[in-house]
């Protein structure tokens, strides 16, 4: 089954064709970051209009690089929500009248989950196509999310964490907006922090029990970023950073970011007795955080499925694969599905665990 995705969710206008979940035929992302660039952040109707002009040759080229002809799509996928309702309405409208006028299916899906699929892309490794361990842990970490989702073989899923104020990549951009760095903020302070030499500054990890304030339980597997956001402020302001100062700031404030992603990720882990954990979204391009969960695994011995650096980011291929399960399982999506700008508390049946094999060895998923 071939799936075409579309992603118009926030700043990406994607497109992507995608055989039966696994193999992408192709990989389209039009990033619109140099407009939003000079406002520091994404302005909603900016990047609806960018959508709008890119939709059809983005798709066009995705086609394209394929071999793929129209008359070939078995169905259309888009992202349905969470995201930035002008933008999404954009890729909505646009999926719905090529697939009424192909007369074939239409689904629509979620941004969050299509990040966890995307942790199952693409891989030359062992990792299977669909998880195959469970309970199954998800770090999300993008942009607009930061959670941990423990997903069991039945196919429930429940986010046991996720961020009281800012997102984890609303984290590195804001630093990067203080820092005078331009947007986005994570790429950048990435490449800088390579360069710096931690230890000068003493950020604090929120929510992680530090600083003499006892961590509430509740809050245990919970996020805040605007606590070292507030910090890196008050750090730098009123003074004039050389380059090489600038560097060690932005290796301390990248360090405290991981250290919390990475301890509430290990913490969830032995909570819920997990063996397996994945971790997408945008924020997990960071080569810090990449390295920190390696070691964490090989310490715990979890299997680690880090999604590769292009389907962190926004891109339709996840979207498109997807869109595959759901297809597989059940119904296609009716063409009055209205899109979301929030997560939903219930994120449904999770539709690329396998159902029906009973858990090795009797496990308690
Ligand atoms: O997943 P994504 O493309 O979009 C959302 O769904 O939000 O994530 C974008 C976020 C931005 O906040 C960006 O700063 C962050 O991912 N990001 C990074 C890195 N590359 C992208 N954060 C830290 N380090 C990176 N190397
Ligand atoms: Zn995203």
């Amino acid at each position: 089954m071939i799936v075409l995705g579309i992603e118009t969710s926030c700043d990406e206008t994607a497109a992507s064709l995608v055989e039966d979940g696994r193999r992408v035929l192709s990989n389209v992302v039009s990033s619109q970051v140099r407009l939003h660039a000079a406002y520091g952040g994404v302005i909603p109707e900016l990047a609806a209009r960018e959508h709008l002009r890119g939709i059809a040759p983005v798709v066009e080229t995705a086609l394209a690089e394929a071999e793929c002809a129209v008359a070939s799509i078995d169905a259309v996928a888009v992202t349905a929500g969470p995201g930035l309702i002008p933008a999404l309405l954009v890729g909505n409208a646009y999926a719905k009248g090529l697939a009424a006028a192909r007369g074939c299916a239409f689904v629509g899906v979620n941004h969050f989950l299509a990040h966890i699929y995307g942790a199952f892309l693409g891989r030359e490794d062992d990792v299977p196509a669909v998880p195959s361990s469970f309970p199954l842990l998800a770090l999300v970490v993008s942009g607009g999310h930061t959670a941990l989702v423990v997903i069991r073989r039945d196919g429930t899923a429940e986010i046991i964490g996720s961020t009281l104020d800012d997102a984890a990549g609303e984290a590195f951009d804001k630093a990067a907006k203080i820092l005078n760095l331009g947007y986005p903020g994570g790429p950048v302070i990435d490449r800088l922090a390579r360069q710096g030499r931690p230890g000068t500054y003493d950020f604090p990890r929120g929510l992680t029990g530090g600083g003499g304030r006892p961590l509430k339980p509740e809050n245990r597997f919970h996020f805040s970023f605007s606590g070292v956001k507030t910090a890196l402020l008050y750090a730098v302001r009123d003074r004039e950073l050389s380059d090489s100062e600038l560097a060690d700031v932005a290796a301390d404030y990248q360090q405290a970011v991981v250290d919390v992603l990475v301890t509430k990720t290990r913490w969830a882990a032995e909570a819920y007795g997990i063996r397996t954990v994945c971790a997408c979204g945008g924020v997990v391009c960071n080569s810090r955080l990449r390295a920190e969960l390696e070691s964490a695994a090989a310490r715990a011995g979890w299997q680690l499925i880090l999604a590769a650096p292009r389907y962190c980011t926004d891109n339709a291929a996840m979207v498109a694969g997807l869109a595959f399960h759901y297809l597989r399982r059940g119904p296609a999506s009716c063409l009055d599905l209205g899109v979301e700008a929030r997560l939903p508390r219930d994120l449904g049946r999770i539709p690329f665990v396998p159902t029906g094999a009973p858990p090795p060895g009797g496990g308690k998923s």
